[in-house]
Formats: structure tokens, C-alpha cells, sequence
């Protein structure tokens, strides 16, 4: 099945191409082509995305990405052969996500293909079935196998959250965050550190730096709702303690910085693991798959925690996404389109209508 992909969620533009067959739980996926715009410089001195900056950018890259990626897949743009266009039609910013919208649903006129809408939260929790591998050689990858039941910890900078799927497609939120997500948090944090927009990664760099230099810290913030006896989380309290130390130490330095990051990471990673843990025990131990994905799934402490992590329960696998996968991009929404579409083929016929839903939970 040929699927071209399109995201417009938030601040990456982004367009595939896929070809995908094979069964849900464990899908051959070759990449034909894979293009993606970020307008993370452009949203930096805002500290954070502008919805109405973010629908002009996306309006402008969409037919210039969309070029490029059939460049790459080496297909005549005049009679494009796919079985279908997806297109992401929520969570993120609306403005945004009507960009992506428009665009496939006229692309879906003009090459008389229909348009099948997409979860952004879906696109990153099938983004690990693409197995690792490098995604610019667009080779056919068997895919990583999904078993059932799994635990999805998603953690973008929009959401933190823990869902678990007895079966594929069936989703139930056990537990999510009540303010900030933690990407927000690891931005919110960069910025009062000075880091430009998304902090996320410097935050991370920054914080191996201390490591690296010393053993101890000799201070810590507050794990907010460790105890709190359920799954939810909540990262603001995590933030504000961060700034009230920062403006009672008033120093600049880059070894105070570094200090500040690897503090921050240590409590928000902890919360995450912990929560995580928590979820597996409730579960009599019984998740065959433990999935992390999002834009914080690429950190590097996070991801090794995880690892320690499963090492407490036998029989689990854990299931990340590529690092380039692991922020937004389109081969993950051509991914989630191809398991929906694959449970239930009367999608494709199910044409017209497709409305940007910024809290869109699961479709
Ligand atoms: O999934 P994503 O690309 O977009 C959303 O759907 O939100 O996630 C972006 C978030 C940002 O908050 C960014 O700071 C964070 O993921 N992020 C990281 C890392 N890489 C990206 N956070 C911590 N460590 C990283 N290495
Ligand atoms: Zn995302």
C-alpha cells in the first residue's frame, strides 16, 4: 500500500512517502521518500510556537516539501499513484493543522485519491515500529514487532502522557499530566536558562556536561506527585522551583547552567520512570511491550533510565523510536494511517469532512 504522509501539527513541516504492507502488529515499512522543514529558529524569540507564523510557514514549505519528497521517490508528480493521502487532523494547533488539511484535501482532488485523517498521538506511538536503521537509505525494514498488552508513555511538548493498549487501536489514558507537559517543561526551563527555543535538547547536553564534571550535586528539585498514588503528573511546580532557585543563586556561569539542567532532568526523568513503574506493577506485570515515544523519548537520560527500568520486568520489551522519528515527522503519520487503515480498509472510503481538532484525544 502506497501512502503519501503529511504533518502540519505544530512547527515542523513535514512530507513521506511509504510504502507499506504486511500485518499490523509488525509491518514492513520501506521509506521512499521523507522530507521535513523545522521552523524552530523562526518561533525562538517567542519562546515557544506562533500559531499564526506557523500556518504561514506551513503554507509556504507544503508544495515546496512535497516536491522534494517525490524527487527523492523518484514519481511523476502528474499521476501520482498512492492508495491514499494522510494527513494529521489533531491534537496540536488548529491554524496549523487546517494548513495540513487543506492542502492534502486538494491534493486529494486533484489526483482523485482520498484523504484518510490521522492522531498526531497515534503517528508517535507507531513511529517504533520502524526499526532502527538509517531512514535516508529508504530501504524495506521489517519492522519492530508490537505485542500486546503495551504501555505507551508519550512525552512531546504537548503531551505527557500513559496509555495503555490491550489490543492494537484500543487505547485507555491511565494517566497524563494536569499542567505543563514535560517537553513544555524542559523549554520552560531552557528559557530561564538563556537556551534558545526548543530547550529540550540543550537542557540535555548540558546536564551530561555536569555529569560528566562531577559526581554529586549537592541540591535537588522536587519530584511533583511521586506519591500521589495515581499515574498523573504534573510539571509546573517543577518549573517554578526551578526559577526561584536561579533567581536566588544569580549566577550565570555555564558550570551553574549545566548544575541547573542536569538537577531539572534528574526530577522530571524520575517522574516519568517512576509513574511508568507504577503503571507496570498495576498491571500484574503483564505489558509485553513498553513503548516511549515523542519528542522527549530522543533524551539521552530518559532513554537510559528506561533501560534500567525494564531490566525490572521479564518479558517486556522496550520499543523506542529512531531518533529521527522521535520528534515530529510524516513517516510517522503514513505508519499510524497504515494500522488504521489495515483494521478497518472502510476509512479510505469514508472521504470528505476532515476537521482540524486541536484536543483531539483518540480517533
Ligand atoms: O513530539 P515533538 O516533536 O512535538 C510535539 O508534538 O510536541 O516534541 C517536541 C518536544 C519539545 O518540547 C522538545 O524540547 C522536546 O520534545 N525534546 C527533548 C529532546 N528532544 C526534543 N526534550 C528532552 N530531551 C531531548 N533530547
Ligand atoms: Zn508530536
Amino acid at each position: 500500500m502506497k501512502i503519501l504522509a503529511i504533518e502540519t501539527s505544530c512547527d515542523e513541516t513535514a512530507v513521506a512517502l511509504l510504502e507499506i504492507s504486511g500485518p499490523a502488529e509488525k509491518p514492513d515499512i520501506r521509506v521512499l521518500g521523507n522530507t521535513l522543514l523545522s521552523q524552530a529558529a523562526l518561533h525562538e524569540k517567542y519562546g515557544g510556537v506562533y500559531p499564526t507564523l506557523a500556518k504561514r510557514e506551513h503554507e509556504k514549505n507544503l508544495p515546496i516539501l512535497l516536491e522534494q519528497t517525490l524527487k527523492q521517490a523518484n514519481v511523476d508528480t502528474e499521476c501520482l499513484q498512492v492508495d491514499f493521502i494522510a494527513v494529521t487532523a489533531g491534537p496540536g494547533l488548529e491554524p496549523a493543522l487546517w494548513t495540513g488539511i487543506t492542502f492534502a484535501e486538494e491534493l486529494g482532488r486533484r489526483w482523485r485519491k482520498p484523504v484518510v485523517p490521522v492522531n498526531h498521538m497515534e503517528g508517535h506511538i507507531y513511529s517504533v515500529l520502524y526499526k532502527t536503521g538509517s531512514i535516508s537509505k529508504f530501504e524495506i525494514r521489517n519492522s519492530n514487532l508490537l505485542t500486546m498488552p503495551a504501555l505507551a508513555l508519550l512525552v512531546s511538548g504537548g503531551h505527557t502522557e500513559l496509555v495503555l493498549m490491550r489490543e492494537f487501536g484500543h487505547y485507555e489514558i491511565i494517566g497524563q499530566t494536569r499542567d505543563d507537559a514535560v517537553g513544555e517543561a524542559f523549554d520552560k526551563v531552557g528559557r530561564l536558562l538563556g537556551l534558545p527555543y526548543p530547550g529540550g535538547p540543550k537542557i540535555s547536553a548540558l546536564a551530561a556536561d555536569s555529569r560528566f564534571r562531577i559526581k554529586d550535586l549537592g541540591f535537588k528539585f522536587p519530584r511533583p506527585m511521586l506519591n500521589s498514588g495515581n499515574l498523573d503528573f504534573s510539571f509546573s511546580g517543577l518549573k517554578t522551583a526551578v526559577l526561584y532557585k536561579i533567581r536566588r543563586d544569580n549566577r550565570e556561569d555555564i558550570e551553574y547552567k549545566q548544575d541547573i539542567a542536569r538537577a531539572f532532568e534528574d526530577a522530571a526523568v524520575e517522574v516519568l520512570i517512576e509513574k511508568t513503574r507504577t503503571a507496570l506493577e498495576n498491571l500484574g506485570n503483564e505489558a509485553r511491550t513498553l513503548i516511549v515515544a515523542g519528542g522527549v523519548a530522543a533524551n539521552t537520560h530518559l532513554i537510559h533510565e528506561l533501560n534500567n527500568l525494564i531490566r525490572d520486568f521479564p518479558g517486556l520489551a522496550l520499543r523506542l523510536p529512531e531518533k529521527l522519528l522521535a520528534t515530529d515527522n510524516a513517516v510517522m503519520i503514513g505508519i499510524a494511517a497504515y494500522e488504521n487503515v489495515s483494521k478497518r480498509p472502510e476509512l479510505i472510503e469514508e472521504n470528505g469532512n476532515i476537521r482540524a481538532r486541536g484536543n483531539l484525544t483518540y480517533l
